[in-house]
Formats: structure tokens, C-alpha cells, sequence
């Protein structure tokens, strides 16, 4: 074990102050005279993306050749935590060959709004989703002593003003949907480092924010290693320091290590939190460079793992029969993106690949398949000439494929989309061809939800997402059953962008964008509103079929510190091997507070041959059930009762099963002359005292009022009337002495006591 805390202390000034921002765009300086390394932090993160020279954070300049993995939007369609840990052991074994300390990964946002220009990084609407998966990305990658630097800490859901925007909501929706994903991460599988956002929440940087960095992330969930700055995210360095942001990336030449030092000099910075900060530093420093392993890895094996990976990533969202496709069939490729396929998204996350062969390169090595280019892969624009070659090819085949999607142009890091569609181009040509041909697929190529209005012609829709490099041979293994789709929805594909819960606050002025709606974000907000969706949270079909049976729970009720096992059988029913994805949502029926209609918090993957059954188990503890109460300050989950549902998306619930609950947290309640008899006749501790008070003055029928007094005010507006009034009302409509109401109210707050 290293002494940290003794090479800190021969440490000068200067030399602390230093280690607290980096060398240069990517490396952190090093101390030769006490043996402290450089060592280097890499984008992330689907990829390496490790740059020698003339570093940038935007992905203008080259960096060395790299295998290009499916992007977040892809992976996080695995529903499959298996998956995500090998990626991270590839890239964990690609960071050690290299020499990259730290990979700059995984990004966890909330996909709060199609738009956002990132959410091809980004893993779900769903932030238990978001959170088990990249737990597993990290600990594949973690094993490797490579830290990753989850990102981007926190509620930076749009690239709209992302430098200095503030996303603004309340605390309940904060800890739920915006902190969740990064809470089950750094709790299951402690990432060395975390990477602040550059955006304020609720008004502060979150380069500076104590609450963020210090109070939740360190405090509460006890992250123990050290909080970089996205690049250029630092807004007042010192104030950064004492909050909680240890490392500035990159570094701009000296000039803030030079306001720390002159801070601790002239007394405004004690000089133990920098001491602090260089501690936690260091510490993963050494982590890495303590247990270089001697890596080499073989690009082409890499390669082939991203085909792997993309296989049981690739969404069936639609299948009229159509699929999979037989070679002897008379099979036509349309779109520019069979033979160039998107495969990753712009910006710093941007990977110079080896190789990325296309469907088409892929199909026509197999067997015969016919090609019209129809319309380019890189912009918007018919050409009438393509068009009328594309409709003829589509005519004179069997099935015609058509590669659509979203061109780089449309979705990257640095701006958000302004609408949910494709090029018209592509809409335009899959009508003209739906005349000639009735037999049409529909491969997709998006980082994020689009609009499909030609959806319900078409036969089939393949959805590949941004794959990675090996979306090509991926997407002809699974258009030919070779490989069985088995990738699910990790977010709703709206029917039109209207539709989406942030759309009438998306994506703010520019200074404040507000999360006005709150916790109803993604399948939380469309159930609730029972709107119709195009595919619902979760969907995804197979080559096979799945039944689901013998729900059981290992306990039918539950207390605060106890945990439930829930266990289902699931029975592949077809005659293919696939693999299901059994979801388990919960659905609060105590009313104790306005909540989704249900939501994730179990899943499973799992294979089955034909003819196979498996019992698929997913545990859950009383913060399963819980939302975050702001009163108490915790999490907290009612007394009563739970249904646990089982399904194969959020849509398709096969079984139900019912969980009762007890807690023993009590909500903080005090009563004064503003608290309402509904609030006394809710509580259980004062039910039956204040139901005894209520006898003299709840409203009985009046035999002798007139029919027009009786209709101007009916029994019920007077029943509810009185629930809603404030104990000083009964002053003013019932005549009770305001002493007589201290008395009980002394008399009710000591009842509470007991
Ligand atoms: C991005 C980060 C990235 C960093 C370094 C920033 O612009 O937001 O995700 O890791 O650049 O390239």
C-alpha cells in the first residue's frame, strides 16, 4: 500500500495546487522527484478514443484507430447486464494496452426529451435501466484497476446552452429520475471517478454545487474517489475545490492552480481540502499505475465481440411475419445506409474505427441481394433519377429492405434535434415504394426515437439503433435468423414529438429550462395520461415466442429492512433458441401520493431453447417501492398495498402479484390552526380522536332547508368543504372558541407523540 497521505506531505504548494488540474487536454502532471506519475484519461465511451496530439474534446482531430462498440443508445436496449460487463472488460483491456488511466464513461443521463443531441450516448428514460447497466459497464471495465468517469453529473439532458443553462426542478423529481441512475452506480460499483456536467441545477454550477458533490455524492452514497470537471466546466475555481470538485480538466496553463494557491496563502482555503482533494487524486492514480497488466488485444476479435454485442442489442419492433428473410428469397436493399451504415454519433465520443462493412457488403457475400442507392445516408435530398431506380428495384424483388434513419447531421453532441423526423427524402421514397411492393422492411439507424408515419404499412422495422462498427454484419445475421432479435425499448417512441412531457419546456430560454414535469418523464408520463405511444417502454419481439407462468413471491408481505425474492417461470413456446427479457414493474395503490402507474425495478435476460422453461428471480427492498418524500427528506414507501407486475414491455404485463407493506417512518406532521381535518382524518395516530371532534361540526342534511338552498349547496360541496378547512375556519363557521382549538391542538400533537 502506498503512503499517500506521507507523499502529500513533502509535497510543496504548488506542486498540490498543480495536481488539482491537468497537465494538458488529457493528462494529469505528473511529480518526478516523488515518484508521482503522468498518467492519462481517454473519451469514452463506447470506444477509445485516445488522441496523441493536438487533443480536442470535440472529436475534430484524429486519434488512433479503434474498434467502435454500440453506442449507449444500443446497449441499454440489451436489458442486459451481462453485456454491458464485457464491453467494459474490452475496453478495460484496450485502456490498459494503451496506457489510459481513465476512461471517460460511461454517460448516464435521463433521456428526458428526444431531442437531446447526446442521447445516443445516453442510455434511458428509465433511470433504474440506466443505472444496473452501467453499474455493469463499469465494474467490466473497473477489473482491469482502469477507472471509469461517469457522466455527466448532473440533469444534463440537453445540449441546448449546456455550459451555463440551469435545469431547474424540485428535489423529488432531482433524487428520482435525475440522480437515480448515478446513485445505483456509484453505490454498486464505486467508479473511481465521476465527471461533473457543465450546466447549473437549480442555479448552481454543478462544477461548485456542495449539495451534489459533497452533501448526496460523497455523504450519502459514499463515493470515494474523485470528481473531474466536464472539459471547461469550471466556473470559480476555489469555490469548485471546497465543494467538491477535486480535478479540472484540462488544464488551462497554471492560472486556477494559481488562485489555490494564492486562496491558501491569504487564508480563504483552508489548506486540508486541498490536501483532500490531492489525496483523492492520487489515490486512483496509483490505482492504475500499481497494476499496469501486461494488455494486447486483438483488434479483430474486438471486432467481432461489437458484431456479438450488436446482435442482442437490435430491437424488433414490428414483424408482420415477414422476418427473418430466407437467401433463396429475391431480396432488395434501398437506402444509402445498407451500403455506409450510421453506426456512432458526433462529438467526443467519436471513435476512429477500424472498419465498419455494410449490410449490403455483408448480404451480397451470402447470397444474391439486388441495391438501389434511393437516397444518400449523409443528407436530405431526393433525387428523382434514385428514386425511380429504387422503386423499379423494390418492384422486381420479393421483400425490399429499406436502410433509413438519421444522418450525422441530424443528432450529434453540441446541439439538440428540432424535430423527431427522418429526412423526407427517406419518407418520401418508403411511400413511393409501399405502391409497387407490399413486402417491405424498415432497418433503422438512430440514436433516438423518430417519427414512423409510414409504420402501420410496413411490414416489418428493425431497429439497429447506433451500433457500432459491426452493425453491418449484425444487422444480416438478425434480417436472416441467423441471430434472433432480442433487444427491448429502453425508451417510448412517441407517436409525434408533441406528445413528449417536455415538450412545452424543452429546451428552455437558454438561462433556466424547467423540469415542469417532474417525475412523469418517458412511459411514466404516457401511461399516466393513457396516451397511445408508437412502441411503448420495453418492446421488443423475438423470432420466438415466450410464455410467462407460477409467480411467486418469497414472502407475501414485507417491513422496511426486509427484501422480497419474485421468481417466474418463463417458457420459450416457439421453435427457436431466443432470449426473453422479463420486466418487473410496481404499481403504488396506497394513493399516498400522486405516482407513475408503474415502474421498472427488476429485469432479467435470459436464453431458452425451444420447448425450455426457466424460473427467472429479481429481488426487491423496501426502496423498490419507495419515492422521495421532500418532507421527511428520504426515501419512503407508504404502509399498504404494492402489485408487482410481470411483462414483456411496459405495455405487455403477463402477471400480477400483490405485496403488502409496513413501514415504521413516520411523516413529519405538526398541527396548527392551518391543519385541515382531512389531514387529522388521514393520519392513523389521530383517526379516531378526530373523527370524535368532528361529530359536533361535520355537516348532517338540513330536513328544513329550502330545495334551492339544498341544490346551491349539496351534501357533498358541504362534506367537502368541511375536510378542507383549516382548524381556524371552525372559528369562524362553526363557533368554536379559539382556545378550545389550542387545547385540542395541544391535545392532537401530543397524541402524535405517542
Ligand atoms: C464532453 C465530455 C467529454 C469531454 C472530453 C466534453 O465536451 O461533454 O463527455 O468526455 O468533452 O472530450
Amino acid at each position: 500500500m502506498r503512503d499517500v497521505k506521507a507523499l502529500i506531505a513533502q509535497m510543496t504548494l504548488e506542486e498540490k495546487a498543480g495536481m488539482c488540474s491537468g497537465k494538458d487536454f488529457w493528462r494529469l502532471k505528473s511529480v518526478p522527484r516523488l515518484g508521482i506519475p503522468e498518467v492519462m484519461v481517454s473519451d469514452g465511451p463506447h470506444g477509445l478514443r485516445k488522441q496523441d496530439e493536438k487533443g480536442d474534446h470535440l472529436g475534430i482531430n484524429d486519434s488512433i484507430k479503434a474498434v467502435c462498440f454500440p453506442t449507449a443508445s444500443a446497449t441499454a436496449a440489451s436489458f442486459d447486464r451481462e453485456l454491458l460487463h464485457r464491453l467494459g472488460d474490452a475496453l478495460g483491456q484496450e485502456c490498459q494496452a494503451e496506457n489510459v488511466s481513465v476512461l471517460l464513461g460511461p454517460a448516464i443521463n435521463i433521456k428526458r426529451s428526444p431531442l437531446c443531441g447526446r442521447n445516443f450516448e445516453y442510455f434511458s428514460e428509465d433511470p433504474y435501466l440506466a443505472g444496473e447497466l452501467s453499474a455493469a459497464q463499469i465494474q467490466g471495465v473497473q477489473q482491469h484497476h482502469v477507472g471509469t468517469s461517469v457522466k455527466h453529473f448532473a440533469a444534463n439532458n440537453q445540449e441546448y446552452m449546456r455550459l451555463t443553462c440551469s435545469s431547474n426542478m424540485d428535489e423529488r423529481t432531482l433524487r428520482e429520475i435525475y440522480l437515480s441512475a448515478f446513485e445505483i452506480a456509484v453505490k454498486k460499483a464505486k467508479p473511481y471517478t465521476m465527471m461533473c456536467s457543465y450546466n447549473r441545477i437549480n442555479g448552481e454550477y454543478a462544477s461548485e454545487n456542495e449539495f451534489l458533490l459533497n452533501n448526496i455524492l460523497r455523504e450519502e452514497w459514499g463515493f470515494d474517489g474523485y470528481v473531474m470537471s466536464d472539459w471547461g466546466a469550471v466556473n470559480d475555481r476555489v469555490k469548485g475545490l471546497k465543494a467538491g470538485l477535486e480535478l479540472e480538466m484540462p488544464g488551462c496553463g497554471g492560472c486556477t492552480d494559481e488562485e489555490i494557491v494564492q486562496a491558501v496563502k491569504n487564508g480563504s482555503l483552508e489548506e486540508s481540502v486541498l490536501d483532500r482533494a490531492v489525496e483523492r487524486i492520487l489515490n486512483i492514480v496509483f490505482r492504475f499505475a500499481d497494476n499496469r497488466e501486461e494488455q494486447t488485444f486483438d483488434r479483430e476479435q474486438h471486432h467481432h465481440l461489437a458484431v456479438e454485442l450488436e446482435k442482442e442489442c437490435a430491437v424488433l419492433l414490428k414483424n408482420d411475419g415477414i422476418l427473418p428473410l430466407s437467401r433463396q428469397s429475391k431480396i432488395a436493399y434501398i437506402g444509402g445506409f445498407a451500403q455506409t451504415p450510421r453506426f456512432q454519433g458526433g462529438g467526443s465520443s467519436h471513435i476512429n474505427s477500424t472498419k465498419a462493412p455494410g449490410a449490403l457488403e455483408i448480404s451480397q457475400s451470402k447470397g444474391e441481394v439486388s441495391f438501389a442507392l434511393g437516397f444518400p445516408h449523409d443528407k436530405d435530398e431526393a433525387d428523382s433519377n434514385l428514386f425511380q431506380q429504387a422503386v423499379q428495384t423494390a418492384a422486381q424483388a420479393d421483400i425490399a429492405v429499406v436502410f433509413a434513419g438519421l444522418p450525422d447531421s441530424f443528432e450529434s453532441e453540441g446541439y439538440d434535434r428540432s424535430h423527431m423526423e427522418i429526412p423526407q427524402c427517406q419518407n418520401q421514397l418508403i411511400e413511393e415504394i409501399l405502391k409497387v411492393q407490399l413486402n417491405v422492411v424498415v432497418v433503422l439507424h438512430n440514436g433516438s426515437p423518430i417519427e414512423l408515419p409510414w409504420a402501420d404499412k410496413v411490414k416489418g422495422i428493425l431497429e439497429m439503433y447506433l451500433g457500432g462498427q459491426g452493425v453491418g454484419e449484425a444487422t444480416d445475421a438478425l434480417l436472416f435468423g441467423e441471430a434472433n432479435p432480442s433487444g427491448h425499448l429502453p425508451e417510448t417512441f412517441p407517436l409525434k414529438l408533441e406528445d413528449n412531457p417536455s415538450f412545452l419546456n424543452f429546451p428552455g430560454d437558454g438561462t433556466n429550462v424547467t423540469y415542469a414535469e417532474g417525475v412523469f418523464v418517458g412511459y411514466r408520463y404516457y401511461e399516466k395520461k393513457k396516451m397511445p405511444v408508437r412502441f411503448p417502454f420495453g418492446h421488443g419481439l423475438s423470432y420466438t415466442t415466450f410464455a410467462y407462468s407460477d409467480l411467486t413471491l418469497s414472502q407475501s408481505s414485507m417491513k422496511d429492512a426486509d427484501s422480497v425474492t419474485v421468481s417466474v417461470t418463463v417458457t420459450n413456446t416457439g421453435t427457436r433458441a431466443g432470449k426473453a427479457v422479463v420486466q418487473l414493474y410496481i404499481k403504488d395503490t396506497t394513493n399516498a401520493t400522486n405516482r407513475p402507474e408503474k415502474e421498472l425495478k427488476g429485469f432479467e435476460k435470459v436464453l431458452l431453447q425451444p420447448g425450455e422453461s426457466k424460473v427467472v428471480s429479481m429481488e426487491l427492498n423496501s426502496r423498490s417501492l419507495s419515492w422521495y418524500n421532500e418532507s421527511l427528506g428520504d426515501w419512503y414507501a407508504a404502509s399498504g398495498t404494492y402489485e408487482i407486475l410481470i411483462g414483456q414491455s411496459s405495455q405487455d404485463i403477463y402477471l400480477t402479484g400483490k405485496l403488502e407493506f409496513e413501514t415504521e417512518k413516520e411523516l413529519p406532521f405538526t398541527i396548527t390552526m392551518n391543519t385541515t381535518m382531512a389531514q387529522l382524518l388521514a393520519h392513523p395516530k389521530l383517526v379516531q380522536a378526530a373523527k370524535e371532534f368532528a361529530k359536533d361540526f361535520s355537516p348532517t342534511g338540513n330536513d328544513n332547508e329550502s330545495d334551492a338552498a339544498a341544490s346551491a349547496i349539496t351534501a357533498e360541496m358541504a362534506q367537502q368543504m368541511f375536510l378542507a378547512s383549516p382548524l381556524r375556519g371552525l372559528r369562524s363557521f362553526s363557533g368554536v372558541p379559539t382556545q378550545k382549538l389550542l387545547d385540542k391542538i395541544e391535545e392532537f400533537n401530543q397524541l402524535l407523540q405517542k
